[in-house]
């Protein structure tokens, strides 16, 4: 055992070191797969011996269990926000300010990125992290805990010397650029709205509530300025940002400038460079150095007098409006596409931007061959903020057409139900199941990666695929004489469809698509049914009962699942071999109908993690103690809950009690 135990801590010690290599040092030192494989390997070590978990260990930063809301908590020191100012001449006289302010020349200035995400305040006692919260209000923040700790970059506990005994580091979570955009192709898929910038689906990804689905947003993090701490760091910023990232804490590249035209220099030479980070950065934060001179500056109360933000201008550029195109999504919506004068725009060349829907190109009133400014909405996806009408050919130019007819079947078009978008209603439209197989096949479905948009194409022009269940019937002979095939390519098709016939059953609901329902709702309804034909025989009631499920989506799931066609359709895939995988089965039911309460500090758990045993052993978890509890696990501190169930004669029971009851049944 002891040898095991000595094998487990030394896997954790070499993810966490490859952990600080890739994320706070930025040289990784081997690739994902070997990553990967020491993280498996762990897994199955602790798999094979629960007892030996600790919350600490780095297959422990998912909670299973979602959380019915957040707590508010206090800070223990308020979390200011910083002034901005927008040019040279601003900056210059918050440095006159400043020297006024600390009647002395003798100071000089930090000046680092300004990173385009949300800023979280991070707890680490005696070294390891325990709780984390958003800025909220300043003074109180949102409990965030389990969101964040699905953050790889963030390290759940603290390597090196002297680290203080209560250390708040604060900092920003965000969501770089490359994950940004996949993130929001795979919400266009799934008919979902799409986040705006990186900032909101940074925002929006941790204010989930199952910590499952922020693990999956690849959100990161940089740590720039510190909340309470038991034992100063340093004596300057600099230098305490230094002690940071030897904690393994990520911190961004920072400058020492001696005044302020040194400040502006570094302003200028990372307002260039900005396009070429995998991040965002809206600006620059430039902070005076000392931290006896933050104490002699002292704040406005919102904000500190020994820090600013010097923000970049954003970028536009102006090019010719060639020609609009009108693109069918897979469940009709129309979309209008301007077509570019190829123009180069923050780093990258801009060849389409985005007109949104209808009723924003009629507000613009963009026409072909005009001079149009374009913009990056969020800095990343391009879009077509103005028409220079001066411009404009008057003889020539005629406003565009809102399309009446779908543009590739000539199906009817409708507004939709918030009269923002135009949907092609035509349910055999070819577009639309083109997209459909497209995202059917996708890597967040059914996951059939030799199926790509070329051949899908083709299958459908052929009318080989009509529909989903008609993959499942595709023959080699049939693939192998289509363009671009071969034996060995039409072959790996066919491993490739056979192979998605076993998937789990989220992934078939999900790449069904359904209105509003996206790979995170498909979880859910995955979970609570269990079985496709649970899950289609579902009362709209017993929908709309689901937490997490909203009436709008829930009307939606009731009426696919309800048209005789798509039944059709579900039952020849299931006829042809599909066979999805139920959800993981409960472990055992120990703890059939008993609600218990966890309480307390746990030694070598965390409370989500009994939580979540407690519901694979068949059990309910409840937050407060009634008549109803049938038991209490109870770690040292107990307070209020433990009194109470005590005069109610509840049993009582430590985490090894409880370890044991779920582990030797
Ligand atoms: S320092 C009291 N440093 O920008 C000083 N903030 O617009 C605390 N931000 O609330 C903030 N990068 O969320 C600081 N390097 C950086 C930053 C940064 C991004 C955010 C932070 C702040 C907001 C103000």
């Amino acid at each position: 055992m002891a040898n095991i135990q000595k094998q487990i801590e030394q896997l954790r010690a070499e993810i966490r070191h490859h952990d600080v290599l890739y994320y706070v040092q930025n040289a990784p030192e081997i690739t994902d797969q070997q990553y990967d494989k020491l993280f498996a390997e762990l897994k199955q070590l602790e798999t094979k011996h629960p007892e030996l978990i600790t919350p600490d260990s780095p297959t422990q930063r998912v909670s299973e269990q979602p959380v019915a809301g957040f707590e508010t908590v206090p800070h223990a020191v308020p979390m200011l926000s910083i002034d901005n100012t927008y040019n040279e001449d601003e900056l210059r006289k918050f440095d006159e300010r400043v020297a006024k302010g600390l009647e002395s020349p003798r100071y000089d200035y930090t000046v680092e990125p300004k990173i385009d995400g949300l800023a979280i305040s991070l707890r680490y006692e005696n070294g390891h992290l325990t709780r984390a919260a958003t800025r909220g209000d300043g003074s109180r923040g949102d409990n965030v805990t389990s969101n964040i700790r699905t953050i790889r970059a963030i390290p759940l506990s603290l390597e090196g010397k002297d680290i203080p005994e209560v250390l708040e580091v604060r900092g920003e979570v965000y969501m770089p650029k490359k994950a940004f955009t996949e993130l929001n192709a795979a919400k266009v898929e799934a008919g979902e709205p799409e986040f705006a910038n990186p900032r909101n689906a940074a925002a929006g990804s941790l204010k989930l509530l199952d910590a499952r689905v922020t693990a999956t947003r690849k959100l990161a993090f940089f740590a720039y300025s510190l909340g309470q701490v038991s034992t100063p760091l340093a004596d300057t910023h600099y230098d305490a940002l230094e002690k940071l990232r030897n904690f393994g804490l990520p911190v961004n590249e920072a400058k020492k400038a001696k005044d302020i035209n040194k400040v502006m220099a570094i302003c200028h030479d990372w307002q260039h460079r900005k396009d070429k980070f995998a991040y965002q950065i809206d600006g620059m934060v430039i902070k005076v150095n000392r931290y006896d001179q933050h104490d002699v500056l002292g704040t406005t109360g919102r904000a500190p007098k020994w820090c600013i933000a010097y923000k970049f201008p954003a970028e536009q550029a102006e090019t010719i409006l060639e020609s609009i195109t009108v693109q069918v999504g897979k469940n009709g919506t129309l979309t209008p596409v301007a077509n570019l004068k190829p123009v180069q725009l923050a780093g990258t060349t801009v060849k389409r931007a985005t007109l949104h829907n209808f009723d924003q190109l009629e507000r613009l009133d963009a026409r072909c061959g005009d001079t149009v400014i374009i913009e990056k909405a969020g800095e990343i996806i391009p879009q077509v903020v103005d028409v220079i009408v001066k411009q404009r050919d008057l003889f020539e130019s005629k406003p565009f057409e809102i399309p009446t007819q779908c543009p590739t079947c000539g199906g009817g078009v409708q507004k939709d139900e918030n009269g923002v978008y135009l949907r092609c209603v035509n349910p055999n439209c070819i577009a639309q199941l083109k997209e459909r197989l497209e995202y059917f096949v996708g890597k967040g479905q059914m996951d059939i990666d030799k199926l790509g948009p070329a051949l899908i194409e083709q299958l459908v022009d052929k009318e080989l695929v009509k529909n989903f269940a008609d993959i499942y019937k595709l023959r080699f002979d049939q693939l192998v004489q289509l363009e671009r095939m071969a034996d060995k390519s039409a072959a790996n098709v066919m491993d490739s469809i056979e192979a998605s016939k076993a998937r789990p059953l989220w992934r078939l609901v999900a790449a069904l698509g359904i209105r509003n329902v996206g790979g995170q709702s498909a979880q859910i309804l995955s979970d609570e049914f269990g079985a496709l034909d649970k899950l289609m025989a579902a009362t709209a009631e017993q929908l709309t009962a689901i937490d997490q499920i909203g009436p709008v989506m829930a009307e939606s799931v009731y009426e696919y699942l309800h048209d005789q066609d798509n039944i059709k359709i579900i039952n020849k895939m299931l006829d042809a071999g599909v066979i999805p995988a139920p959800p993981k089965q409960k472990a055992s039911n120990v703890l059939e109908g008993m609600t218990i309460v966890v309480t307390g500090t746990l030694k070598n758990h965390t409370r989500q993690q009994i939580e979540q045993m407690i519901k694979d052993h068949g059990g309910k978890t409840s937050s407060s103690v009634s008549k109803k509890t049938a038991l209490l696990v109870a770690g040292e501190n107990a307070g209020s809950k433990l009194d109470k169930a005590n005069q109610l004669g509840i049993e009582v029971i430590t985490e090894a009690k409880f370890m044991e009851r779920v582990t030797s049944p």
